[in-house]
């Protein structure tokens, strides 16, 4: 049987029409196809002012938290400008906190101008995960727009590795759901499966 999770993508890019948010519809297609329920928050459609601590929140952060709490699973795409990852998803991150984050695993993509781009970017958003206590999965998928063309086909390599990318978060996920059955049927909400 299929597993019912929820997989929950963001874009962290601004732009209009964004290659990163065309990047994650095709992740979230393969999802979708794999079976997974999945939600999409693009960043550019909370229009979220620079965080303040002393203000409160915006009713947009309300929601995209309890979305997050939600989530068995989570895509987060970020463009690479200036060899990291956007002010607009630290920005989002600034917000948030450990309860939407921790113990749900986390798999990082970036899009670039160039081709030998993109790690940097990656490497900088897991360690803000980290401290967000977040579980970033080991797979990760970086890709230029001049390794690509309109239709963002891709070739063979470039597919698997796609499929490797998803296949990865797919693999925690359902380790994660795993272990809650097993907490809740320690707790006697559930038997335990011999
Ligand atoms: C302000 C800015 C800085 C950028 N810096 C880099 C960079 O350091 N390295 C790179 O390869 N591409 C860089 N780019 C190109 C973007 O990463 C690339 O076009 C990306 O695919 C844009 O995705 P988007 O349309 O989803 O925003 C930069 C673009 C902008 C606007």
């Amino acid at each position: 049987m299929e597993q019912e999770r929820i997989i929950v993508l963001i874009n962290g890019s601004m732009n209009n029409p964004s290659f990163t948010k065309k990047v994650l519809k095709e992740v979230e297609k393969r999802l979708q196809k794999n079976k997974a329920k999945t939600m999409f928050i693009d960043i550019r459609d909370l229009q979220l002012p620079v965080y303040d601590p002393k203000a409160e929140s915006p009713k947009e952060i309300i929601e995209v938290s309890n979305i997050l709490k939600k989530a068995d699973g989570l895509v987060v795409g970020v463009p690479e400008y200036h060899g990291s990852y956007t002010g607009a998803v630290k920005n989002l991150l600034d917000y948030l906190g450990f309860e939407e984050f921790q113990q749900t695993p986390i798999a990082l993509l970036a899009t670039a101008g160039g081709i030998k781009s993109g790690t940097n970017t990656l490497n900088h958003l897991r360690l803000v995960f980290r401290n967000l206590h977040g579980h970033v999965i080991p797979q990760q998928f970086a890709i230029s727009k001049n390794e690509t063309n309109p239709e963002l086909e891709l070739d063979p390599s470039m597919d698997l590795r796609l499929e490797k990318f998803i296949q990865g978060l797919e693999t925690e996920v359902h380790k994660k759901l795993l272990f809650e059955k097993w907490e809740k049927s320690q707790s006697g909400e559930v038997p335990a499966e011999k």
